[in-house]
């Protein structure tokens, strides 16, 4: 291992052969599916307008206030596709492995939005008017990652980022109470823990290639992430809801994304790392024992704020 830093580009020549093998690892464990299967046609109707049938109201949508918060965002996130393909189009390039990962995670991420969306339309779930205007507005503003331009970096987060997106879809399935819902977010969270996993293993190799700057970008990462639905307008007040109703909370951050991430590249385990390294990971550590005081705290909030809502229900 040489004591100068490895150059990006020397990264991810290095990182081609573990990319090789990784895709064609995802291709043989990923199971083709049909989003159209996913969607009760027969229950939609024609909306006004240019046909004439009816206007969306409230009455129409069977799921709760947060659980359509939470379908917006997961779906507004998505929707966003264009700006992650170009972020990972220009990191990655669109040569060889790299490329041949880059189009084929776009074309998977495509169904996302696909079927989510179909699914909101054709159950009236949300208001179209305003999720339609919510999405020109979202993909207007486009995305940025603030990790752009950096390989390692922009590894680490999307790591992360594919495995909060899992438990965002998987636990906002669960809170539409809606079985077809259910099954469709299940898919499309089975997919992104796929995404997890190659990217994952593509940081392990990282890992081993250049422990210390590695090691500085993972803590870098865990100590800025947000989710990438985070500019969506109003979207801290929904984040809040959403949390409250155990979408995605600071809990699940902890220790169903970070965690689990961290105990896989065996991060309080590596040996050898130099002083920069090492200050990188102690203070990981740090911020992972704030991130557990914050948790409680959160948890704490809500048991009380959920006692509250019981007590004046039962008061009725
Ligand atoms: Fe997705
Ligand atoms: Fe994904």
């Amino acid at each position: 291992m040489s004591a100068t830093p490895i150059t990006q580009t020397q990264m991810l020549l290095e990182l081609e052969p573990v990319v090789e093998e990784n895709l064609n690892r995802h291709i043989k464990v990923a199971k083709e599916w049909f989003p159209h299967e996913y969607v009760p046609w027969s229950d939609g109707r024609n909306f006004d307008g240019i046909l004439g049938g009816d206007a969306w109201a409230v009455e129409d949508s069977k799921v709760s206030d947060v659980a359509r918060s939470a379908l917006i965002v997961n779906l507004l996130t998505e929707d966003n596709l264009p700006s992650y393909h170009h972020e990972i189009a220009v990191l990655f390039g669109r040569d060889a492995a790299w490329g041949d990962w880059v189009h084929r995670w776009t074309a998977e991420e495509g169904r996302h939005a696909i079927a989510i969306r179909d699914y909101l339309l054709t159950t009236r779930a949300v208001d179209p008017i305003q999720l339609e205007r919510l999405r020109m507005d979202h993909m207007a503003t486009g995305y940025v990652s603030s990790h752009s331009q950096d390989l390692v970096r922009s590894l680490a987060y999307v790591s992360f980022q594919e495995l909060a997106t899992r438990v965002s879809h998987r636990n906002t399935g669960k809170l539409t109470n809606d079985p077809v819902a259910d099954q469709l977010l299940t898919r499309v969270a089975a997919d992104e823990n796929l995404h997890m996993i190659f990217y994952r293993n593509l940081l392990a190799a990282a890992l081993e290639v250049s422990p210390n700057e590695t090691m500085v970008a993972i803590n870098d990462v865990v100590q800025t992430f947000q989710m990438p639905g985070s500019d969506i307008a109003g979207f801290q007040r929904k984040a809040v809801e959403m949390a409250i109703a155990g979408v995605y909370d600071i809990r699940q951050h902890r220790d169903e994304v970070v965690m689990p991430v961290l105990r896989f590249w065996k991060i309080f385990e590596l040996e050898g790392l130099n002083a920069e390294g090492e200050k990188a990971r102690s203070e990981l550590a740090d911020f992972m024992d704030g991130l557990e005081k914050q948790a409680l705290k959160f948890e704490d909030k809500r048991d009380a704020l959920q006692a509250r809502i019981a007590a004046r229900a039962a008061a009725r």
